[in-house]
């Protein structure tokens, strides 16, 4: 069912800022700056809410259940990588040419924010082409970014806007706005960057940039995001900045940071920065490889049925991505890696799959945030599995794009499986506790809540709709013409 009409209490909100408007809450800056400011805020709302409403309206998915999953499918290119790949080509001298760049909603909200703040971006699909402004040529935006639905944007992007010589003010959609930022605002604020969030915590940020001191600081927690923000801040710090984490994240932005000419330190945990105000990025002309965490969808769908060969391509192999393969091997997953090679020091190759009777398990400490963002498909491949999975030590889950491990509980139990929700993960009963069927999933606006399920889906008893189904395109906007295209009725 397609839905088209507007909620009366959206009509209501678009009359009453409409009203504003007229009242006259959009006159010029100089003269009452306060109230414009807040205007700007409720337009943004209002966009956002425009958007939030259109997507949530558009379309549902059913899925037919499947006999086997076979063929060939080429991920789309790396959300991570592509994100780092615009920040950096926005900041570098010259041109930048990337190719299979990710065709994912949130790596387009990163090229939206670049081009507002000058850099020249020209996009055809999967190829894209970034014309830096240099270390210090950014201009700062009349408008707010728009982070979209991105938390790697609204991070990241954090750490170069607090060295600008303007003030930049950045929020998302209705979920982006609810993710906590106080892992980025402490250590950026510690460096000297003034910054203001919503109860100190969410978006909007508004980021006055200025002078930052290198620093060292040691991560309280595991999170990509948070080192890569502190180290993107060190590029326009005085002295050294490096951090330390708790356990190694992937490590995209180093490897990123010295295909475009920086020099970084590695020892063990530790990352460190020297820019003593002098550096310089060279724009490149680079291939992103295929996003392993895309992939992992069709890895889980093939291990659902015995009879599946499965030849997943381009794909990118980092060492600090791939602990979900070593999961799914332990679990008893017939995996191979072909091909390996390098592109700009990431590692790619093709995976091939086949089918088998996955075990199940437990997924707890260290591990967890190395398989952070393929937590959902593992949790909806327990009712498969003949032990069943356990996800322990994953609160991380509750504050993603959604509160995952509730979405997870309430969407499995719909399909029938039996399930023990708990703060920090959950339990989710093998092969014993009985064949899924069908059902509506609700994926709550959450891309790898919908694949995940679209994927459970092929093993259910009877046919599944997915609601909101397009929020996949969050990161994999093919998805479904790529799962159709292998899933055998
Ligand atoms: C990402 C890091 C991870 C991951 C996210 C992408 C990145 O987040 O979950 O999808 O590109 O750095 P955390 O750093 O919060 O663990």
């Amino acid at each position: 069912m397609i839905r088209t009409g507007r909620p009366a209490h959206f009509s209501r909100f678009v009359r009453k800022c409409l009203w504003r408007t007229a009242r006259g809450d959009s006159s010029p800056e100089e003269t009452r700056p306060a109230r414009v400011l807040k205007f700007r805020f409720r337009k943004d709302g209002l966009e956002q809410l425009f958007r939030f409403r259109e997507r949530k309206a558009l379309s549902k998915q059913t899925i037919q259940p499947a006999k086997v999953v076979a063929g060939g499918v080429v991920p789309p290119g790396d959300k991570s990588i592509s994100h780092r790949y615009a920040m950096l080509a926005g900041i570098a001298e010259g041109e930048s040419e990337f190719s299979n760049f990710a065709l994912a909603a949130d790596c387009h909200s990163t090229l939206g924010c670049m081009k507002s703040l000058g850099a020249e971006v020209v996009s055809d699909k999967t190829s894209v082409r970034v014309t830096g402004r240099g270390l210090h040529g950014l201009k700062g935006s009349r408008r707010t970014l728009d982070a979209g639905n991105s938390g790697t944007t609204i991070r990241l992007l954090s750490g170069i806007l607090a060295g600008q010589n303007f003030t930049t003010k950045i929020a998302g959609d209705e979920s982006l706005n609810k993710r906590p930022m106080k892992r980025i605002l402490t250590p950026l604020r510690e460096m000297g960057a003034q910054i203001s969030a919503r109860d100190d915590n969410f978006a909007p940020l508004e980021i006055r940039g200025g002078k930052l001191r290198g620093m060292h600081y040691e991560m309280p927690m595991a999170s990509a995001q948070v080192k890569s923000a502190v180290l993107l801040a060190g590029l326009f710090a005085e002295g050294q900045t490096s951090v330390t984490e708790p356990a190694r994240t992937r490590d995209h932005t180093e490897l990123a940071l010295e295909e475009f000419g920086v020099r970084i330190e590695r020892h063990g945990r530790t990352t460190e920065i020297r820019a003593n105000g002098g550096l310089k990025l060279t724009g490149r002309k680079v291939e992103v490889p295929g996003e392993l965490s895309s992939a992992v969808f069709f890895i889980a769908a093939a291990s659902l049925f015995e009879d599946s060969a499965l030849h997943i391509q381009g794909v990118g192999l980092n060492p600090t991505r791939t602990a979900i393969l070593d999961v799914f091997t332990r679990m008893g997953a017939s995996i191979q890696m072909l091909s390996l090679r390098t592109a700009q020091g990431e590692v790619m190759g093709d995976i091939a799959v086949k089918g088998t009777q996955l075990k199940g398990g437990v997924l707890e400490g260290a591990e967890i945030p190395l398989v952070i963002d393929e937590l959902p498909m593992l949790a909806a491949l327990g009712p498969f599995t003949e032990q069943g999975i356990e996800i322990r030590d994953a609160s991380e889950l509750r504050v993603k794009e959604s509160d995952r491990i509730a979405a997870l509980a309430e969407n499995l139990r719909r399909m029938g499986a039996t399930v023990e929700e708990r703060p920090d993960g959950l339990k989710v009963a093998g092969r014993g506790a009985g064949k899924l069927h069908g059902a509506e999933i609700e994926p709550r606006g959450d891309h790898r809540i919908a694949m995940a399920f679209a994927v459970a889906a092929l093993a259910a008893k009877t046919p599944t709709t997915i609601r909101d189904a397009e929020c996949a395109g969050v990161s994999y906007p093919t998805f479904y013409d790529d799962l159709a295209r292998v899933a055998e009725r």
